[in-house]
């Protein structure tokens, strides 16, 4: 996820185009550019926050230009990688919001054509294919160039000599404000409500011309559309949440998407004899803390299942008192920031044992990237609020991928059932939609949760670290005592614990643990506690045990932790809402634990 303004009017563009990209830096703060049409082509850009890019720019005259702040997914952070790129003639400059899958084909065809590439990014063959369909029309070029490209994004370009910037979106948000003698074009209307509040909303496949002397909407087929304005009542505080009370709703909200780019590219290219995860190794060994180490839990089962890899688990704190073994495991270290220092320290100390290091994060350039073999990036985008859950779901999706891949390479995963895995994934994000279409029954469930003191929440197999992470979730926002619990661990402990002010929450899906869940989920019954159930849409029985149900969608079972993780985030989210915590920032709670 990245953020991207244009300007096109008469001030000067480049205080309008900082001061607006500011508003998106939620969308990304790795590294930052601008570009501004004056006499010439200007460009400046650099590592690091806004603010910082700020305190060094030159004088860059001119009233049109286009600028950008990076979340890097391809190319570490760094000058060379932030964005606008110019093509070789120095004549265009472009910004990019997104992913251009065939990007390395498309980067060789061009540098067999004599195109100089200064960046490690999937973006920079834009501009270069750009530069190649220009005809003396920059839109009709735009359109030209994106064509070529298989993948996502919202692009815009200024040439050098002309007052207009030319954008165009697929699947990443884009945005005209409409001023007088002056028009905009932004990621999200966040960076345009100092100046406008009037603006039109540009549609998937859709282009735009921006002057000053107005905008032009054209659909896919490049015929010009009309459409009324719409008018903006949020606050700056409002947009930045795109309307959304809280960022972690608005990052539930976008798993959707974040599954999706995590997704692209991978799946096509599952067999990948070059990957780490191609290789056979005799055995796994998952390192994390936090939800990640719930992730890793998932994973463990995946692997399992998928590739028949005996796998073991170790929190990033107590890898180093492992006694290490003969056999050398895979080590695969999983940290949504990359920077978790016992993370991190795991990573040195396996390497240090000799082991091969695969790392999974949604961190381009984060210091765990820099200390393992392989590296897997999540494509989440940023996460804002410290509770992970975007994060959590492509971490996931990218331990779903690596056991796909075991799998292949061990033989255990025939084209059939790869066949319809991959379909699977590619539903999840229709089928997590699906979930967040049902928020009301959700919201409603926490009648039951609100004044409780204490909450158990139960699962087996698969769902038991499923349960360990929706019990994480609410007491970090909540501050409500919850427990994740093996459902058939209740009666070693907790049963003593239950009674009627005790709700229990028990993950249940149609598999061969579910007959298993039903007997737990009665016991608990029992004792009086209310029972809120989570299970597959054509459950019959579960209404017959249960207080309360929430459906998901049916899949098979393995992929049932990505929808019932789901269900159990937006459940924390409502319990805290209702009770006023600060659910963005907990209490004693950071993002990123750089200390052991
Ligand atoms: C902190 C965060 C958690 C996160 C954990 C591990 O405690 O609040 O959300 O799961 O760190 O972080 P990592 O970046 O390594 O995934």
């Amino acid at each position: 996820m990245c953020g991207i303004v244009g300007y096109s009017g008469s001030r000067q563009a480049v205080e309008i185009l900082i001061d607006a990209l500011k508003r998106l830096e939620y969308r990304g703060y790795d590294s930052a550019g601008i570009a501004v049409c004056g006499k010439e082509l200007q460009v400046y850009k650099d590592k690091g926050e806004i603010a910082k890019l700020q305190e060094s720019l030159p004088v860059m005259k001119g009233t049109v230009g286009i600028s950008h702040t990076r979340w890097a997914t391809c190319g570490r952070p760094s000058k060379e990688n932030a964005h606008p790129f110019v093509d070789c003639t120095g004549r265009f400059a472009l910004v990019h919001n997104g992913i251009i899958e065939n990007h390395m084909a498309l980067r060789r065809e061009l540098v067999a054509r004599g195109h100089k590439f200064t960046s490690e990014t999937d973006t920079e063959v834009l501009v270069h294919l750009l530069e190649e369909s220009y005809k003396g029309d920059t839109h009709a070029a735009l359109v030209e160039t994106l064509k070529k490209v298989k993948g996502t994004y919202a692009v815009a370009v200024v040439r050098s000599g002309s007052n207009e910037v030319v954008a165009a979106r697929k699947e990443n948000p884009l945005v005209v404000g409409l001023g007088v003698g002056e028009n905009f074009v932004a990621s999200d209307v966040t960076a345009l409500l100092n100046y406008t509040n009037k603006v039109l909303y540009v549609m998937d496949g859709e282009s735009a011309v921006i002057s000053p002397a107005g905008v032009r909407l054209f659909d896919e087929s490049g015929q010009e559309v009309r459409r009324e304005p719409s008018t903006i009542s949020w606050t700056i505080d409002d947009a930045e949440k795109g309307g959304f009370g809280h960022f972690m709703l608005k990052e539930i909200y976008e798993e959707p998407l974040a599954i999706h780019n995590t997704l692209l590219g991978y799946l096509d290219d599952i067999s990948d004899g070059n990957s780490i995860g191609s290789s056979r190794f005799s055995s796994v060994k998952i390192v994390a803390c936090g939800s990640s180490f719930h992730a890793a839990m998932v994973g463990k089962y995946v692997i399992e299942a998928l590739s028949d890899t005996p796998t073991t688990l170790e929190l990033a704190s107590e890898y180093r008192y492992s006694p290490g073994t003969k056999e050398l495991p895979l080590v695969v270290l999983v940290s949504q920031s990359g920077e978790t220092a016992d993370t991190l320290a795991a990573a040195r100390e396996a390497r240090r044992r000799g082991c091969k290091t695969y790392a999974i994060t949604n961190v381009v350039g984060s210091t765990l990237t820099r200390e393992v073999d392989e590296v897997f990036y999540t494509r989440a985008g940023p996460e804002i609020g410290v509770a992970a859950t975007k994060t959590y779901i492509t971490q996931l999706v990218a331990l779903y991928l690596l056991g796909m891949r075991m799998g292949i390479a061990r033989g255990t995963i025939g084209p059939d059932s790869l066949r319809s895995m991959r379909s699977e994934l590619r539903s999840m994000p229709k089928h997590v939609r699906t979930v967040l279409d049902n928020s009301s029954a959700i919201e409603e469930a926490t009648d039951m949760l609100v004044n409780a003191r204490d909450v158990f929440f139960i699962g087996r197999n698969i769902n038991y670290p499923t349960v360990l992470e929706g019990a994480l979730k609410l007491k970090e926002i909540s501050y409500i005592h919850a427990e994740g619990y093996a459902a058939g661990e209740l009666k070693h402990g907790p049963l003593a614990l239950l009674d009627a002010h005790t709700p229990v929450v028990a993950a249940c899906v149609k598999d061969h643990t579910y007959d298993k869940m039903l007997a737990n989920v009665a016991e608990v019954a029992a004792r009086d506690s209310p029972v809120l159930a989570i299970g597959f849409e054509d459950d019959t029985e579960l209404n017959a045990v249960a207080d309360r149900v929430i459906r998901i969608p049916k899949v098979s079972p393995i992929f049932s932790p990505m929808l019932i993780t789901v269900v159990l985030q937006m459940l924390a989210y409502y319990t805290a809402r209702r009770k006023g915590c600060p659910i963005d920032k907990p209490r004693n709670l950071a993002k990123s634990v750089t200390v052991e």
